[in-house]
């Protein structure tokens, strides 16, 4: 490792560790302060206190939840942490903007493991991906934690992603990282189970089978299912599509 690779991975160490102390410390502070606050409340009588603290640390959980995700997704923006576009980075050159890709990728995996286990599928996690840097319509549901880089992604209203769907805006070959951009298209569905490369396009309301495989580059027509491991189209006209438009469409 040359001085200045050592440097740059000095510097990329500690200030990780001193922006998600401070994002960690942040998001408990009022999670702690509402539940010293509660717990004050009540006077110290036999069953009353033990209830009310052990009442009040879901509550205390949620306003952590929600401060972690608004604190860390700041965080990230305001120090420039984001994948780049186009990237071919070697893994042993450790440039910078392999180290601030790296940076997006810890701050996304805290909020994951500290959120993310709970809350995904719900309005908190789509919210959160929208503040890290997804470009995302209303109603969008994600109910899998094994999607990063939220900064390449563009989802169109109604997009829906099951459970453990693997997308992102990179991909790791022959020791490079490499970035590219996922647009999926309003009322796209991606079936549990499936993997979506970079520089993947699906046109609108395109239906992907579970235990798919969607490699790199591929585009994806309009109004179309694709199923099987590489995606094959079948050419059929699925009434899902329609079916999950109308109802969003009524809501
Ligand atoms: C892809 C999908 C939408 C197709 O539904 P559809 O339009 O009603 O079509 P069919 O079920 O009639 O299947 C059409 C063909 O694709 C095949 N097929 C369907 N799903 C497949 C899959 N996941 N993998 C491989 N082949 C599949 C069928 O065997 C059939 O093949 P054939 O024409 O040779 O007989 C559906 O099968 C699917 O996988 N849905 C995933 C839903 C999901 O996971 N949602 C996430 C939230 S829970």
């Amino acid at each position: 490792m040359t001085p200045a690779q050592a440097g740059r991975v000095a510097w990329f160490v500690v200030s990780i560790f001193v922006v998600e102390t401070v994002v960690f410390g942040l998001s408990v502070l009022p999670a702690f302060s509402f539940w010293t606050w509660s717990v004050a409340l009540v006077p110290d009588q036999w069953i009353l206190r033990p209830a009310v603290v052990a009442m009040s640390l879901l509550p205390a959980y949620l306003v952590f939840a929600f401060a972690l995700i608004g604190l860390s997704a700041l965080s990230t923006r305001i120090c420039g942490w984001r994948t780049a576009p186009n990237g071919a980075w070697k893994l042993r050159d450790l440039e910078w903007p392999l180290l601030d890709w790296s940076r997006y990728m810890i701050s996304t995996h805290v909020v994951r493991v500290l959120v993310g286990t709970f809350f995904r599928a719900s309005f908190l996690w789509s919210l959160y991906m929208r503040w890290n840097g997804a470009r995302m319509g209303r109603g969008v549901h994600i109910n899998s934690l094994s999607i990063s880089d939220h900064n390449m992604l563009d989802f169109g209203d109604g997009v829906v992603l099951g459970e453990n769907v693997h997308l992102s805006g990179h991909t790791v070959e022959g020791g490079m990282v490499k970035t590219g951009t996922v647009k999926l298209g309003r009322f796209c569905t991606v079936g549990l189970g499936s993997m979506v490369g970079i520089n993947v396009e699906a046109g609108e309301k395109c239906q992907i089978g579970a235990m798919s495989v969607v490699l790199k580059g591929t585009r994806l027509d309009a109004e179309s299912v694709y199923v099987g491991v590489p995606v094959r189209k079948v050419e059929r006209n699925s009434p899902a599509a329609q079916t999950v438009e109308t109802a969003l469409l009524d809501a």
